[in-house]
This record gives structure tokens, sequence and C-alpha cells, in this order.
């Protein structure tokens, strides 16, 4: 994608970002109504469909040859990553947004033929813009975010990941994630991926892990972790697919390799 409209479109972004983000603070105290989608703990808002549809009618006028996955169902039913893809969580921490009134963010990320151009999350109640275009480096609001320091002991880390997997064996041993969980300083569950993907580019965590994340998850977070030297990829280290759920290590590039090896002894 050519660097100028690359440029347009994620200036564009920004502003339906903004908008999209007063319009939930200015309706979340009025009643919404509250389902449940996967499980009753899976949980979704009117103000989670009106914000993809309202991304959704917007791309579609701006850009009509653009293609959109997003997580209510208002995109499009695609088979590749070819041609300009926007990825859409329109609010990421919804069991957040319902119980805590905070901690929830607006994650758009923008794929050209696979590879990620533009991240923008947004944590609407901190008004805080982490955001990043591909070789440009990542931001938080105006602030450039410096590079992961390259240099943490695992033992000295802080790992998000959702205690749910200490208690689930499907994927990796509870024993294992229980070793883990104590090899390393601290761990951390902010109920909202693309927020742990943001915090990482900040540097105030080092690595986040997931054994089950769909493609709006962390759309926005790898291209905002890529600019800070952060890699991602799933919990054998393997490179991801955008097109299907796939497990989650981001992380400080130097405890990648520790933290595969620490979990592969319990994978199943
Ligand atoms: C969820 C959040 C949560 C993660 C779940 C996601 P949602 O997204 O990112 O932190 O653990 O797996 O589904 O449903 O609130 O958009
Ligand atoms: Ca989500
Ligand atoms: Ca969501």
């Amino acid at each position: 994608m050519n660097s100028e409209i690359r440029k347009e479109i994620y200036q564009v972004a920004m502003n339906w970002v903004k908008e999209a983000g007063e319009n939930i603070r200015n309706k979340m105290d009025s009643p919404y109504d509250v389902d449940t989608k996967s499980n009753p703990n899976d949980l979704v808002t009117t103000l989670d469909k009106e914000t993809e549809s309202f991304f959704v009618q917007k791309i579609k006028e701006t850009y009509p040859n653009h293609s959109i996955i997003g997580e209510e169902g208002y995109g499009d039913r695609l088979t590749s990553m070819n041609g300009t893809i926007w990825i859409i969580d329109p609010i990421d921490g919804t069991m957040n947004f319902v119980h805590q009134k905070r901690n929830f963010a607006i994650s758009i990320g923008i794929y050209h033929d696979g590879i990620g151009e533009i991240g923008i999350i947004y944590d609407v109640m901190a008004n805080n813009f982490y955001h990043a275009i591909r070789n440009e480096g990542a931001f938080k609001n105006d602030k450039q975010l410096p590079l992961l320091n390259q240099d943490v002991d695992i033992r000295e880390g802080i790992i998000g990941m959702n205690h749910f997997w200490l208690c689930d064996n499907r994927f990796v041993q509870k024993e294992t994630m229980q070793q883990f969980v104590r090899k390393v300083r601290g761990t951390r569950t902010y109920g909202s991926a693309a927020l742990e993907f943001a915090f990482l580019a900040e540097g105030i965590i080092d690595g986040y892990l997931s054994m089950r994340l769909s493609p709006w998850d962390i759309a926005a977070g790898i291209v905002i972790v890529n600019e800070v030297d952060g890699v991602t990829t799933d919990i054998d280290g393997n490179p991801l697919n955008m097109l299907k759920k796939n497990s989650i290590l981001t992380c400080n590039s130097c405890l990648h390799k520790e933290i595969i090896d620490s979990i592969k002894k319990g994978r199943k």
C-alpha cells in the first residue's frame, strides 16, 4: 500500500474511532440490551452492534473496494487476505464495559494483502489512543513509544493472561501453566486482549498469552507491537492465520523462546 494512501486511511480511521468512542461514552449510562453469544459469559450489547455497524457503513461509503472482518457479523465473509481489509472489534472487553464501565477498547487493524499496515486501539474511558502505521513507529496519543528493552529476565517479567488457562487442560496441562505462573514475577488479567497488546507495546507488561483469540482481538495489536520490536506468534511459535482463531503469544522478543519452551512440555 502506498504511504500517501495509508496516511489518509489512518487519519480517516482515527477520526471515526474518536467519533465512535464519544458515542459509546454518551450512551453508556442509558439502558442498553445485553445478550449472550457462545456461552453465558460471552456478552454482546446494543452498543457493540451499533459501533460495528457505524464503522461498516462508513467504510462501505468511503472505500467500497475494501473488505471488513467484524466480530458482530456486519462485515464480509472472507476466504483470503487479499486486498485491503479492516479487522474490527467494536468493543473489546465487553464484560468490562458491562460490569465495570472501564477497561474496554475499540480495536481496528487495517491489513493489505495480509500485511498489517495500520493499528488503532482506543482505550475509551482513559481516552488513550495506541496507534501505529507500519515502519513509522508506535504511539500512545502524541508520544512515540520507545522500542522494548531487550534485556528482560523472565523471572522479572510481568505476563498478561486469563486465569481461565490455569483451570483448563485442553491446550496446555494446568500444572505446566501453574509452574509458568510461579516462574514469572507476576501475572495480570485486564479483560481486553487489545489493551494487553497495547500495554505490552507501552512496556508495562512483558508478554501476553491466550489459548484462543479471534482475528479482531489481535489485528490492531500486532501492528502496534511490531513497531516496538515485539513479536507475535501462536504459542508454538508459528505464524498466525488472520482468518481463524489462533493461540497467541505476544511478547518482548527476548522472552519469546523462553516462554514457548516453558509451555511446550505441557502442550496437548
Ligand atoms: C474478549 C476479551 C478478553 C479475552 C477474550 C475475548 P470481547 O473480547 O478480549 O480479554 O480473554 O478471549 O473474547 O468478547 O470482549 O470482544
Ligand atoms: Ca474481543
Ligand atoms: Ca468485542
